[in-house]
């Protein structure tokens, strides 16, 4: 990868992640695709390779697609498909087959990615190194208050290493 490329791919990850614009795909233990809306997460540099660390709380649907095929696809979308990524965001997979719905489709091309969606405009393709939970007595008591207080949910951190990435020739850019 090179630098620019990576410096732009960075702030378009990072954007959408703040306008809830991404999608954590992976497939579930039948094999099914499956995902979630994201906000959470990170793109950077470790062991001098390309990561995403994506935060999932331990009891999602995705979460435990992503333990059992150790591998995610990082999406990202745009407010055109709003619809879509509010219905990823409020429904589990665990009771609907979030894909069969009709708002995104997996990109048949993309053979070798883990659960790529065609109407993503950028993706990236990981593969799970290692996770961690993060741990709740270094948490400030405010973040505590707001996000764990009812459920305990403290997020599983999952390192996936960035194998390939590709960016939808709509953007003309790679
Ligand atoms: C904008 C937005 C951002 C979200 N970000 C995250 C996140 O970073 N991590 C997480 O675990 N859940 C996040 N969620 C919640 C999940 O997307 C939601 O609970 C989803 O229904 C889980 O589906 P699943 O059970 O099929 O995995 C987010 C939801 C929205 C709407």
């Amino acid at each position: 990868m090179q630098h620019l490329a990576i410096s732009k791919m960075a702030e378009d990850l990072y954007l959408a992640l703040s306008k809830g614009e991404v999608i954590l795909s992976t497939r579930d233990s039948s094999g099914r695709p499956t995902g979630m809306t994201v906000a959470w997460g990170f793109f950077g540099c470790l062991w001098n390779e390309p990561y995403f660390l994506a935060a999932a709380r331990p009891y999602r649907y995705t979460w435990q697609g992503i333990r059992d095929s150790r591998r995610f696809t990082v999406n990202v979308l745009s407010d055109a498909y709003a619809e879509g990524l509010r219905y990823f965001g409020t429904v589990s997979g665990r009771s609907e087959d979030k894909f069969a719905k009709g708002y995104f489709h997996i990109n048949e091309a993309l053979h070798d990615y883990c659960a790529p969606i065609e109407e993503a405009r950028l993706l990236l393709d990981c593969t799970v190194v290692t996770a961690n939970q993060l741990q709740p007595f270094f948490i400030p008591e405010e973040a505590i208050q707001r996000f764990y207080r009812e459920d305990n949910g403290y997020h599983t951190i999952f390192y996936g290493h960035i194998d390939r990435w590709h960016r939808s020739e709509a953007t003309g850019e790679n």
